[in-house]
C-alpha cells in the first residue's frame, strides 16, 4: 500500500495539472499534417528533425500569460495543488535553467521566467505547487530516451547526470517548497537510476512527494494510467491524471469536451474510492486557457465549492460501492454523504438506518425528512424524501449524520 505520509496529499481530491510547452504553439499540426498522437508528443508523433523543432523557441511568446489568473481559476475550482510541466519529453525548460540553455529564457523573446512567476502566485493563494518532469524521455538531449526510437547506443548516464539531476536540483533549490515531483513514462530507466533521483529529491525536500511513475516502484503514490479509475477503491494514496478533451497539450483539432456532468461525476467516483483527480488544462501559445476549459471548470467549480463538506478531507466509503446510476457516496466519521446527479424524488439505502442523527442538503443545510424501518434484526431500511422544489434538480449532495453504522451498507436503488 502507497503512503504519501502527506496529509495535505490525501485531503486534496482535485488538483490542476497544467501541460504547457513549445508544442502548444504547433497546436496538434506541422506543416498541414494533424497529429494523430497527443499534441505534446507532435515532435515525436510526426518526425520533427531537432533543429526544427527548436525554432519554436525563437517565436514562444505567450504575451497573455497570467500566473496569478490561472492559480485564482485553480483556487475557485476548488482544486487543492497544481502540476506543471516544468520540463516535458521534448526536453525544454519552462524555467531559467542553468543546465540547459534550451529553456523559456534564454531561448525564446519571452524571456521570463514562467515557473518563477507560478510559484509567486501560488504562494499568493496558498497552493501547493508540483512539477511534472519528464525524467527518462528528453527528445533534446542526445541521450535522452525517445518513444519509438533506437536508444540502444544512448548513454543514458550522462544525460541523467549532466542535465536530468542538475535540473532537478535546480527546482528543488530555487522555487521554495515543491509539493511533489511528477516524474512520466519510465522507459528504460534502472532501479538504481530511479533510486538515485528519488534519494536526491528526499534530500534536498524531504517532503517533495515523488509520483507514481518515477519507474521500478518507487513512487510514493500510485498513479493511474491516464483516464483511468479503478473499479474498487484503493487502500493506499493515488492519483488520476485526466484530460478534459482527448489532448494534454494545447489542440486546435480537438473539440471532444466532456461535460460537466461528466467531470462531476467523475471527480466524486474517484474521490468515493478514495483517491485525487488532478485534471488537465492545455494553455495555448499566447497563455490563454481555452474558453471551453474556463466553462467547463467553472461550473465543476461551483459544484465543489457548493459541496465542499461531501468531498474534501473524505475517506474511501467503506466498505464499498455500488455502481449507482443516479450516484455516488463519500464519507467522514460518521457522516455519509450521497452525491445526487439525476432528479429524484427519494432516496432509499439498505442497513443504514442506525442511530440517525439527522439528514441536510449540504449546500444549504437544509433538514430533510426521513424515515427508517427494520423487517428483520440486521436488515433495516432508510428513505429519505426530497424537497419538492429538488424534483427536477442534478448534482448536488445530501448528508446522513449518524450515531453509529450498520458495517454493511446496500444502497437499494427504486
Ligand atoms: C502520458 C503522456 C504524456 C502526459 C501524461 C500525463 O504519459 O506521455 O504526454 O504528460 O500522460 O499523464
Amino acid at each position: 500500500m502507497k503512503d504519501t505520509k502527506q496529509q495535505w496529499f490525501k485531503d486534496s481530491k482535485f488538483g490542476l495539472f497544467i501541460h504547457w510547452g513549445l508544442y502548444s504553439l504547433l497546436a496538434g499540426e506541422y506543416k498541414g499534417t494533424k497529429t494523430k498522437h497527443v499534441s505534446e508528443w507532435i515532435m515525436n508523433d510526426l518526425n520533427i528533425p531537432l533543429e526544427e523543432y527548436k525554432k519554436l523557441a525563437t517565436v514562444f511568446h505567450p504575451m497573455n500569460f497570467d500566473a496569478n489568473y490561472v492559480v485564482r481559476k485553480a483556487k475557485q475550482w476548488g482544486m487543492k495543488y497544481i502540476v506543471f510541466t516544468a520540463k516535458h519529453h521534448d526536453g525544454f525548460a519552462m524555467w531559467h535553467s542553468k543546465s540547459s540553455l534550451y529553456n523559456i529564457v534564454d531561448a525564446t523573446p519571452y524571456k521570463k521566467d514562467i515557473l518563477e512567476e507560478l510559484r509567486q502566485a501560488c504562494d499568493a493563494y496558498g497552493m501547493k505547487l508540483g512539477l511534472y518532469y519528464s525524467q527518462s524521455q528528453d527528445w533534446e538531449d542526445p541521450n535522452g530516451y525517445m518513444n519509438r526510437k533506437d536508444n540502444s547506443k544512448k548513454n543514458f548516464s550522462t544525460y541523467l547526470h549532466a542535465k536530468c539531476i542538475p535540473q532537478i536540483k535546480e527546482l528543488l533549490t530555487e522555487y521554495g517548497d515543491i509539493a511533489l515531483l511528477w516524474f512520466d513514462t519510465p522507459m528504460g530507466i534502472t532501479y538504481e537510476e530511479s533510486k538515485e533521483i528519488v534519494s536526491i529529491v528526499k534530500e534536498i525536500q524531504p517532503n517533495c512527494i515523488v509520483s507514481g511513475r518515477i519507474g521500478n516502484g518507487l513512487g510514493e503514490y500510485m498513479t493511474t494510467g491516464d483516464n483511468f479509475i479503478p473499479r474498487l477503491p484503493y487502500e493506499g494514496d493515488w492519483e488520476v491524471p485526466a484530460t478534459l478533451n482527448d489532448n494534454w497539450g494545447f489542440n486546435k483539432h480537438d473539440r471532444n469536451w466532456k461535460n460537466v456532468d461528466e467531470i462531476i461525476r467523475l471527480l466524486v467516483k474517484i474521490n468515493s474510492r478514495g483517491g485525487n483527480y488532478l485534471l488537465n488544462i492545455g494553455p495555448n501559445a499566447n497563455g490563454e486557457i481555452p474558453d471551453e476549459s474556463i466553462n467547463i471548470l467553472d461550473q465543476v467549480g461551483e459544484y465543489v465549492q457548493e459541496n465542499a463538506e461531501a468531498i474534501f478531507f473524505t475517506k474511501r466509503s467503506t466498505p464499498y460501492l455500488y455502481e449507482m446510476d443516479w450516484g455516488e457516496m463519500t464519507q467522514k466519521d460518521h457522516k455519509l454523504f450521497v452525491h445526487i446527479f439525476k432528479p429524484r424524488k427519494r432516496i432509499e439505502l439498505l442497513n443504514i438506518a442506525n442511530r440517525i442523527k439527522k439528514i441536510y442538503i449540504v449546500s444549504n443545510n437544509q433538514n430533510l425528512k426521513f424515515s427508517t424501518s427494520y423487517s428483520c434484526e440486521k436488515c433495516s431500511a432508510l428513505e429519505v424524501d426530497l424537497p419538492e422544489e429538488y424534483y427536477t434538480k442534478k448534482n448536488y449532495s445530501i448528508c446522513i449524520d449518524y450515531d453509529e453504522i450498520d458495517p454493511v451498507f446496500e444502497p437499494f436503488i427504486d
